[in-house]
């Protein structure tokens, strides 16, 4: 009885959830989804939103740098994203002269714009099914002969694409092999950064503030995107011009409120929603709990350290926040998958979908063999996951993969990537770390994924502390001047004791982990590509009404949703919009997460808001019940009138199992209020000239 409450369970959650509309869709069949979208606010048309016939919103959002979204907000190239997504450009110019970081940075004309050899954005041209042309001469082959006539093909379809022209194309695949898209972009090389606020608005709130809700973060960063004269990309140049985008958002400061329409528009980077029970556990009950312990023993060490020397906390900030930004939202969603009971749901319906596959030929096997390949695949991944971050995540052993071949004949100069680590590196903390890290990776890995000789050496050195101790004693790599006299006395660094160290995980890495994990995935995707596809003609047959999305895969979504506040716990409201005044309520000089711009306070107690003020104060960031993930950061937030409202940076910790499972009760993603941009950069920054450049309308939402 119980199970089958279960079963009725899951299958009406998988409704709910599909009602209130989870989901990454796809801009070029975003027409399926229009008729729901109008019903909750969208005004604007299916090809408003993406068309390759005319000028739509697709050719406003960029794919920025690596992995953030961006957006044009004028005629004459200028951009936005965010201030953790521009960060490390900025770093790059920044010196203790000219500490853009700490004092922001606002050029007050054009020459002023900083250019960033190496960061490019892309504007996404067209995207198209090419599942036939991939597929095409594969019939009746196996699985692995048909894997080389696809890559051919692929390789045809983008020739045939972008052959001869400046554009670039990816193919893509949707629902794991089911499907495949050509995205074609347009990339541009010339983009200089225009404006950042002081880091203390930029990143105001630091970690302790990181994937948290109410916020008050100022995370945006402008950049102007520069073509040829023939509006072009081109590299680099003085003669190139401001670059004029086929489309750029109106800018609204009609304001928002609880239940407005919302849609972000970006590049979400992964989510796993089809992900088997088996691989769900592996991530709550084995992945997560080894990553987050062992990041803990890192964090507690440099949080240690950082607190008895200020160039400690500098010289380790970037490093502490990259560590504890994952760190953070994995304790986030492992809460979540426990909360949702998402391995329960998902053992239910796999239950179910195999007695409805029983007589099925084609499905009847797929659920006990993906069982069985996860159970094959579990030691290894978890292998990888120690590995990687145990062994691997030690700073020493880091330097290996920095300086690499250079090692083997390394040249009087250390090079520069090497020096740059030394700027900020300090064997103390590291060896501290070092002793935890591997005695927990000793203690919790099986013997066969410890190397012979690292065994054998703990075992000489009488312990991991001691031996430990030995490595960072004798190895030349702890510092530059030891590594300098090294080499001037013509030492083998390739027998270096960290270098021995490191060879030895690598290669059994390589001969032990490796190809495993390369087999089993491939089995393991193999037979997802027939689940999802199985899990379609199941929901259709029970007609559940789930609607169907592929997972991210760093290509171009829509999400939409509305504006919504939450009740994080028992009796407690969160209301959805945050002000100036939760910023003043946070400030605090002593703590520099806290310690605001004087100049902030200033305008504060004097109210002297200017056209930004709304109630006598200003709005800061809002929550929404949009579907969105990492990669998501710096995309445009819209209202229903297609204009934008916010700039999407973050989401709450405890909803980010909707990498997994969306819940629409918890799952909000943050936004910066637009109007607080504009309040800083004309306020804080000086540099309202941005702003004349903008098409401001003041319509309201509805
Ligand atoms: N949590 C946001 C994201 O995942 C912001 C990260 C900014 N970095 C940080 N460590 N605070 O990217
Ligand atoms: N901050 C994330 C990013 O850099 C977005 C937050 C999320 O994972 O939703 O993409």
């Amino acid at each position: 009885m119980r199970k089958i409450l279960l079963i009725v369970a899951c299958v009406l959650s998988y409704c709910a959830v599909s009602q209130a509309q989870g989901g990454m869709w796809v801009p070029s069949l975003i027409e399926e989804r229009v008729k729901d979208m109008q019903s909750k606010g969208l005004k604007i048309s299916a090809g408003d939103i993406y068309a390759t016939d005319k000028a739509s919103y697709k050719d406003a959002v960029v794919l920025f740098g690596g992995g953030c979204t961006g957006e044009m907000v004028s005629s004459e190239g200028l951009m936005l994203t965010n201030h953790h997504c521009g960060f490390s450009v900025l770093q790059k110019h920044s010196s203790v002269e000219h500490d853009y970081l700490k004092d922001g940075f606002w050029a007050m004309n054009r020459d002023e714009e900083l250019p960033n050899p190496g960061l490019t954005v892309k504007f996404l041209v067209r995207m198209d099914d090419v599942t036939d042309k991939v597929f095409a001469g594969t019939e009746g082959l196996s699985a692995s002969e048909a894997e080389s006539i696809k890559r051919s093909n692929i390789e045809k379809v983008i020739q045939e694409t972008v052959g001869g022209t400046h554009y670039e194309a990816d193919v893509k695949t949707l629902y794991y092999g089911n499907q495949y898209y050509i995205y074609v972009y347009e990339v541009f090389e010339d983009v200089r950064i225009v404006g950042a606020p002081p880091s203390s608005i930029g990143k105001f709130g630091g970690e302790t503030d990181n994937w948290m809700w109410p916020r008050h973060t100022g995370d945006f960063m402008y950049f102007r995107v520069y073509a040829g004269k023939d509006n072009k990309p081109a590299p680099y140049s003085k003669d190139n011009v401001p670059y004029k985008p086929k489309k750029y958002f109106n800018i609204s400061t009609g304001g928002i409120g609880e239940g407005d329409f919302t849609m972000v528009y970006g590049y979400p980077a992964r989510t796993q929603q089809y992900l088997f029970s088996s691989g769900v556990d592996d991530v709550l009950s084995h992945s997560n709990p080894a990553k987050i312990k062992l990041r803990t023993m890192r964090l507690e060490e440099i949080q240690r350290a950082r607190k008895s020397d200020p160039a400690i906390r500098i010289a380790y900030s970037y490093k502490e926040a990259s560590i504890a930004n994952a760190w953070k939202k994995w304790q986030g969603e492992s809460l979540g998958l426990e909360r949702l009971k998402t391995i329960a749901k998902k053992e239910a319906y796999e239950k179910s979908f195999e007695e409805w596959a029983y007589t099925k030929p084609e499905y009847k096997d797929v659920v006990s063999s993906l069982r069985a390949q996860y159970d094959s695949i579990h030691d290894y991944s978890l292998a990888w996951d120690y590995l990687r971050e145990a062994i691997f995540a030690i700073e020493l052993v880091q330097v290996m993969r920095i300086a690499d071949k250079w090692i083997e004949s390394p040249s009087e100069a250390i090079p520069q990537k090497l020096s740059d680590f030394y700027g900020d590196y300090y064997p103390e903390i590291d060896k501290k770390i070092a002793k935890k890290l591997l005695a927990e990776y000793m203690g919790k890995i099986p013997q066969r994924f410890i190397p012979d000789e690292v065994a054998e050496d703990i075992k000489t050195a009488n312990g991991v502390d001691a031996y430990v101790d030995m490595l960072f004693q004798s190895s030349s790599f702890v510092s530059a001047d030891r590594l300098a006299s090294a080499i001037a006395q013509k030492q083998d660094l390739t027998k270096d004791p960290a270098v021995v160290f490191y060879f030895a995980f690598a290669n059994m890495f390589n001969n032990a982990v490796r190809g495993k994990i390369i087999k089993y995935d491939a089995n393991i995707e193999a037979l997802q590509k027939t689940f999802v596809r199985g899990q379609k003609a199941f929901d259709a047959d029970n007609k559940t009404g789930r609607v169907f999305f592929p997972d991210a895969n760093h290509t171009l979504r829509v999400s939409y949703g509305s504006v919504s506040g939450y009740s994080p716990e028992d009796a407690v409201w969160y209301m959805p919009i945050s002000t100036l005044e939760g910023i003043i309520a946070k400030d605090n000089p002593q703590e520099y997460e806290f310690n605001i711009p004087q100049k902030l306070r200033d305008i504060h107690a004097s109210s002297d808001y200017g056209r930004w003020s709304v109630n006598g104060t200003v709005p800061v960031c809002f929550i929404a019940n949009n579907h969105t993930s990492g990669g998501n950061s710096g995309s445009p937030v819209l209202n229903g009138k297609g204009e934008l409202i916010g700039i999407n940076f973050d989401r709450t910790w405890t909803g980010t199992m909707s990498d997994i499972e969306f819940d629409p009760e918890i799952c909000r993603n943050i936004s910066l209020d637009i109007r607080y941009v504009l309040f800083v950069t004309e306020k804080i920054g000086g540099a309202g000239y941005l702003i004349d450049e903008m098409n401001i309308v003041h319509s309201k939402a509805k």
